[in-house]
């Protein structure tokens, strides 16, 4: 997007005059003067992103709210020869932005399907390109000849991401026999892996063991027994080595590590629990498991995740009040 720049516009006027100016170079697509119009003055109450190259509005795009977690991309516009510039891109980028920091759940658009007109096909093309999923074709809200093809698109990621780190719970029940595909604990690895470690030493290393014979030379060790119908294991391994000075953080790097996959876990419709405590006691249970899988020195088994799909709900543990442990600025008191 050469020398433009998006920008969000609060003023009802100017929403209203750059509206106008961009759609009225637009008749290919608004031709019908009484809906233009309708969609100029509508731009004045909703939110409105428009795009400049210097001063002059090549084009814009407004929001409008359909429901308290929905958004509609009501209507955009951009110059043609604005177009392939990057500048649909951008203005949509920021909308969005925007909508999941307004905490919109879902948006979505509507345009005339695809197959019927030259210009709405590109149109199409665009809305796919930005990621919106085919909804549903409608003829019935513009008429046969224009079929109203609705498009959706999720954005509350990251209000998903946080609905997943509070309902991750310890399972310790049974698991059903159900395989866990090796892409999901590929998966589960690779989120172990992007965790953060003390001066990217990346003292982590994971094994995931999903072969029955191994997984039952694994559980003969284990004593007193946990997991013991989970169909994988994910045992996670350290190297107690220096970061900088005296300073190892091979125990953080792992912890960070071992939270994430529980988060990859919890995500793919799995269960685990961090087994760590019983397998690092006295009698070195993680000691026994790393001779089973030729684990050389260097490196201790601290942790084992059982990943599986759960037999019966988690248990609940009572967890103190936020207040009682997160404060604002100060301690209290
Ligand atoms: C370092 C560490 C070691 C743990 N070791 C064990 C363990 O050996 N056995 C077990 O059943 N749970 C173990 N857990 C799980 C905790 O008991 C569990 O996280 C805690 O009870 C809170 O429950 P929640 O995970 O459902 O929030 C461990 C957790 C951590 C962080």
């Amino acid at each position: 997007m050469d020398q433009c720049f998006v920008k969000m516009i609060e003023a009802p006027g100017e929403k209203e005059q750059i509206v106008r100016t961009v759609l009225e170079a637009l008749t290919d697509w608004f031709e019908v003067t009484e809906t233009r119009e309708a969609y100029i003055r509508d731009s004045r109450e909703l939110i409105c992103f428009a795009a400049f190259a210097e001063s002059r509005p090549v084009g814009f795009l407004c929001l409008k709210e359909t429901g308290r977690e929905t958004v509609e991309l009501a209507v955009m516009g951009v110059l043609k020869e604005y177009h392939r510039h990057g500048v649909g891109k951008a203005l949509f980028k920021a909308a969005k932005s925007h909508a999941i920091r307004l905490g919109y759940a879902l948006m979505q658009v509507k345009t005339v399907a695809m197959g019927y007109y030259a210009d709405y096909d590109e149109t199409n093309r665009f809305y796919q390109a930005m990621g919106f999923m085919e909804l549903e074709v409608i003829p019935a809200v513009w008429g046969d000849e224009n079929p109203c093809q609705i498009y959706v698109m999720p954005l509350n990621d990251s209000a998903s991401l946080l609905r997943l780190i509070l309902s991750r719970r310890s399972y310790r029940g049974g698991y059903k026999p159900d395989a866990v595909p090796r892409e999901h604990l590929t998966a589960i690895m690779e989120a172990g892996l992007a965790a953060p470690s003390g001066c990217n030493k990346q003292t982590t290393s994971l094994i995931a063991v999903d072969d029955p014979e191994t997984l039952s030379k694994l559980r003969a060790v284990i004593d007193p027994p946990v997991a013991e119908t989970a169909p994988a294991v994910i045992c996670v391994l350290t190297r107690r080595i220096i970061a900088y000075r005296d300073r190892c953080f091979a125990t953080q790097d792992y912890a960070a590590a071992i939270e994430n996959m529980l988060l990859a876990i919890t995500a793919l419709g799995y269960r685990s629990c961090w087994y760590e405590g019983h397998i690092t006691d006295a009698d070195r249970i993680g000691d026994k498991m790393a001779k089973i899988l030729g684990v050389p020195d260097g490196y201790e088994l601290v942790c084992v995740l059982p990943v599986g799909i759960a037999e019966e709900e988690a248990a609940q543990p009572k967890k103190r009040a936020f207040e009682e442990r997160a404060w604002f600025n100060r301690f209290p008191g």
